[in-house]
C-alpha cells in the first residue's frame, strides 16, 4: 500500500502537497479498512462540496517530523482507528510512537513546532475494549501540546455500540462547516466526479496472460510468488485437513489445517492467521446482474486513477467479475452516505426518491437495510424493484465498497508441535434475520465451509441448500488452496513452562488454548517440568458443540493433575452456566495460582464475556485478599500492564 509515495516520490508531507498541488492531505491508520474508507470519503466529499484539492494518504508512507512545514492555508486530517487493546493499526505504529514522545524532533526546530498546523480527527474505536479511541485521543492531545489547531471536534465512532457509520455522519458536518469558515471555502451544490476512469481494452482479451483474473500482484500472476508473505502478499496454502467440530446439525464449526511448509513463514503460538476470502459466486452474479454488468462480466479493463495521488486498489488489466469476487466487500454492511450517491444514477424518478430518503433519514435507513443486513445487491434489487440499475459509473462502486480484508483466525496449533501446519477453528456465520426470507451468511467462513467440503472431494460444495461455486484465478488454487498470511499477537505462554497458567475460553475462545495445552503436553511429554494448567471451557452442550472434547483426555494423560479442564454447558441446566461463574466456584484456588504468579489469559467474546471475566477476577481478589472491589480492579489493570493478564478478543 503506498499511496501517495510511489517510487520515487517524498516522503515529506509539504513537499507531497506542494508538488501535487493540494491543500488537504487525509492520513489513516487502518486495520480492517474502515478508515482507509472514511478518509477515501471525506477526500471525495472535501473536493465534491467545497473545491479541497484532497489525497488519502497512508501514514507508513510519510516522515512525520515534516508536519511542521505543512502551511497553515492547508490542512492535515488524520483518520485514525484503534485496534485491540489500545495499540496502533500496524501502518501507524511509527506514526503514534513519533508524535506522541514527549521530545519530538520536527525539522524546523522550532519551539512550537506545530504552530502552523491545522488539523482535523476522526477516532475509529470499540467502547467494550478499555483502552477506548486511545490512538485519537493521545494523537489529538499530543498534536495540541506541539502548538497545532484542531478544527471541528476530534471525532468519535464506536464499533461496540454499533453506530460507527452514524457516528461518523453526526461527526462529519458540523467539521466540514468549521473548515469552510475557517478556509473560507464555498459549499457548492456536490457533483459526483469519478476517481477512476475503468476502460474496455481493444487488445486483451480474458485469455490475455497479462490480465488479472483474481491474482493479488505481479509475482502472483507470473507464477513466480515467493516471499515474504504478508498483508500485502498471501501465501497460496494448500489445506491438508478440514472437518466438523460440532456434532449438530445446524450449526458448523470447522477445523482447518493449511501447510506452510515452503513459505518461509514462521508462526508462534498465538499469533492469527489471516484468511484472504472470496466472495461466493452467488453474490458475484447478483451484483453483476443487478448493475446490467452479466454480458460483460470478462470483459477487460484497463483502469487509470484519474488522481494520480489516488491508487488503484486492485491490480489492472483485470475484469468486472475478477474485481468483485476478489476484491470488493460486496456483502458487507451498506454506507448511508453511499446510497445518497448512488440516488443520482437511478433508473427512475421513483427510486431515486427512495434512495435519497435512505440516504438522509437515518431512521428509515435502519429498518429498512441495516435490520435486515442488507448488502448493496440487496438494496438495489429492492429499491430498484428489479430494474437494472445500467448508470452507475462503476468508479463509484471502488471508491464507495470497501476493499475485501483478510478475516484474523486465533491459531489452534503449536508452533513447536506442527511448526509447518497450521490449525484454525472456525464457527461458520449464518444468522436467521428476522423479516428476511434467507439467512445471512459470513463470507470467509461461508467460503471455508465451502473449501472444506471440496477438500474432502465433493465437487460441488453446498452452503445451506444452495450451490457454492469456488474458483481461484485461473484455478490455479481452486478448492483445495486458501490465500493466507500470518500476523505476530502478543498473546503468548510464559517463556518459563514451570510456570502455572488459567486460560478462559468459552466457544472459538478455546482456539488459541488447544495451542497452549498442545505444546505443554508435548513438553510434558518431553519431560519438561510444566506448571499447572486450568482451562475454563464453556459451550451449550456437552453433547453439542463441545470443542476438541476428545483432544483433552490426550493432553490430561500427558500432563496428569498438572492439567484440569473445567466446563460450563449454558443449556444443560434450567440455570444458564458461563466460565465467569465456574471461575468464581474456583476463587481460592486461582487467587492462590495468581499469587505464584501464574499467567491468566482470556480469549474470545469482547462484547460481554471478556468483560465479566474481568470484573469477576477482580471480585475474586476482592473477597480472598480481603480487599475493596475497587482495588481488585487496580490489580487486575496492572497484571494487564505487566503482561500477567492477555487477551485476545474480538466482537
Ligand atoms: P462477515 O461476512 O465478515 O460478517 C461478520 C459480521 O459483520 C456479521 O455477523 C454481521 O454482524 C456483520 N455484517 C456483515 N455484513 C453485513 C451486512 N450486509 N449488514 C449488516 N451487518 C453485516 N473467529 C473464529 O471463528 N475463530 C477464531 O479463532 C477467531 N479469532 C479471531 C481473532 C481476532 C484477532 C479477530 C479480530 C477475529 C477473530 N475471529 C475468529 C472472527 C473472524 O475474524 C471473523 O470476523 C468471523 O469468522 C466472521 O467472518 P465472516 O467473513 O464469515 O463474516
Ligand atoms: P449461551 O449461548 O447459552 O448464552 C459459547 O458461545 C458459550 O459462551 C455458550 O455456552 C454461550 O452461552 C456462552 N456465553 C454467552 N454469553 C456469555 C457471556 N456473557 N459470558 C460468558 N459466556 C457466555
Amino acid at each position: 500500500n503506498n499511496n501517495g509515495a510511489k517510487a520515487g516520490k517524498t516522503r515529506n508531507i509539504a513537499e507531497m502537497l506542494e508538488e501535487s498541488n493540494k491543500n488537504c492531505i487525509i492520513f489513516y491508520g487502518s486495520q480492517t479498512g474502515t478508515a482507509e474508507d472514511y478518509a477515501s470519503r471525506l477526500a471525495k466529499e472535501g473536493k465534491s462540496r467545497f473545491g479541497l484539492e484532497t489525497m488519502v494518504a497512508d501514514l507508513e508512507d510519510f516522515d512525520f517530523d515534516s508536519l511542521d512545514s505543512v502551511p497553515s492555508d492547508k490542512v492535515v486530517m488524520f483518520v485514525l482507528a484503534t485496534y485491540g487493546e489500545g495499540e496502533p493499526t500496524d501502518n501507524a505504529v511509527e506514526f503514534f510512537e513519533f508524535v506522541t514522545a514527549e521530545d519530538a524532533q520536527f525539522t524546523q526546530g522550532a519551539d512550537v513546532p506545530l504552530g502552523n498546523l491545522t488539523y482535523v480527527g476522526f477516532g475509529l474505536g470499540n467502547n467494550t475494549y478499555e483502552h477506548y479511541n486511545l490512538m485519537i485521543r493521545a494523537v489529538d492531545k499530543a498534536l495540541q501540546r506541539h502548538g497545532a489547531t484542531r478544527v471541528g471536534e476530534a471525532g468519535e465512532g464506536d464499533d461496540g455500540a454499533g453506530t460507527m457509520e452514524e457516528d461518523f455522519l453526526a461527526w462529519k458536518d458540523p467539521m466540514w462547516a468549521a473548515l469552510a469558515e475557517k478556509m473560507g471555502l464555498e459549499e457548492r451544490e456536490a457533483v459526483y466526479e469519478p476517481i477512476f476512469s475503468l476502460t474496455p481494452s481493444e487488445t486483451l482479451s480474458v485469455d490475455s496472460p497479462e490480465v488479472y483474473l483474481g491474482e493479488p500482484n505481479k509475482m502472483h500472476l507470473e507464477g513466480t510468488a515467493k516471499g515474504p508473505f504478508n498483508a500485502h502478499n498471501p501465501y497460496i496454502a494448500p489445506i491438508v485437513e478440514s472437518h466438523e467440530l460440532f456434532t449438530v446439525k445446524d450449526r458448523n464449526c470447522l477445523h482447518i489445517e493449511v501447510d506452510i511448509s515452503g513459505s518461509n513463514m514462521p508462526y508462534q503460538t498465538g499469533d492469527h492467521l489471516a484468511v484472504w476470502p472470496t466472495n461466493a459466486g452467488a453474490e458475484v452474479d447478483r451484483f453483476l446482474s443487478v448493475l446490467g454488468l452479466t454480458d460483460k462480466r470478462n470483459t477487460v479493463l484497463t483502469v487509470k486513477a484519474l488522481d494520480p495521488t489516488a491508487k488503484v486498489p486492485f491490480p489492472a488489466p483485470t475484469t468486472y467479475d475478477a474485481i468483485v469476487r476478489y476484491h470488493m466487500e460486496i456483502c458487507g454492511p451498506v454506507s448511508r452516505q453511499f446510497l445518497a450517491t448512488l440516488a443520482a444514477f437511478a433508473p427512475d424518478e421513483e427510486t431515486k426518491a427512495e434512495m435519497a430518503k435512505l440516504g438522509g433519514d437515518k431512521d428509515y435507513f435502519h429498518e429498512k437495510i441495516n435490520a435486515h443486513h442488507l448488502n448493496i445487491a440487496g438494496v438495489l434489487e429492492s429499491v430498484g424493484k428489479g430494474k437494472k440499475w445500467t448508470n452507475i459509473p462503476f468508479s463509484a462502486f471502488v471508491e464507495g465498497i470497501n476493499k475485501l480484508q483478510p478475516r484474523y483466525y486465533s491459531i489452534s496449533s503449536s508452533s513447536l508441535v506442527q511448526p509447518q501446519k497450521i490449525s484454525i477453528t472456525a464457527v461458520v456465520e449464518s444468522q436467521v434475520i428476522p423479516g428476511r426470507a434467507d439467512a445471512f451468511h459470513g463470507v470467509a467462513t461461508n467460503y471455508l465451509y465451502a473449501l472444506k467440503q471440496k477438500q474432502n472431494g465433493d465437487p460441488n460444495p453446498t452452503v445451506f441448500g444452495q450451490t457454492y461455486e469456488i474458483t481461484g484465478p485461473r484455478n490455479k488454487y481452486d478448492g483445495i488452496h486458501v490465500p493466507v498470511h500470518i500476523r505476530h499477537s502478543n498473546f503468548k505462554l510464559p517463556s518459563d513452562p514451570s510456570k502455572p497458567i488459567i486460560c478462559i475460553g468459552p466457544g472459538t475462545g478455546v482456539a488459541p488454548f488447544r495451542a497452549f495445552l498442545q505444546e505443554r503436553a508435548k513438553q510434558a511429554t518431553d519431560g519438561e517440568n510444566v506448571g499447572e494448567t486450568l482451562l475454563f471451557f464453556g459451550c451449550r452442550k456437552s453433547t453439542e458443540d463441545f470443542l476438541y472434547k476428545d483432544e483433552w483426555e490426550e493432553y490430561k494423560k500427558a500432563m496428569g493433575d498438572n492439567f484440569e479442564l473445567i466446563t460450563a454447558f449454558s443449556r444443560e441446566g434450567a440455570k444458564k452456566v458461563y466460565v465467569q461463574h465456574r471461575l468464581k466456584e474456583r476463587a481460592e484456588q486461582v487467587n492462590k495460582l495468581l499469587e505464584a504468579k501464574a499467567y491468566i489469559y482470556v480469549c474470545g467474546d469482547a462484547a460481554n464475556m471478556a468483560r465479566e471475566v474481568n470484573s469477576v477476577l477482580a471480585q475474586i481478589l476482592a473477597s480472598q485478599r480481603g480487599i475493596s472491589e475497587a482495588k481488585g480492579e487496580e490489580i487486575v489493570k496492572n497484571m494487564r500492564a505487566s503482561n500477567q493478564y492477555q487477551e485476545d478478543v474480538w466482537s
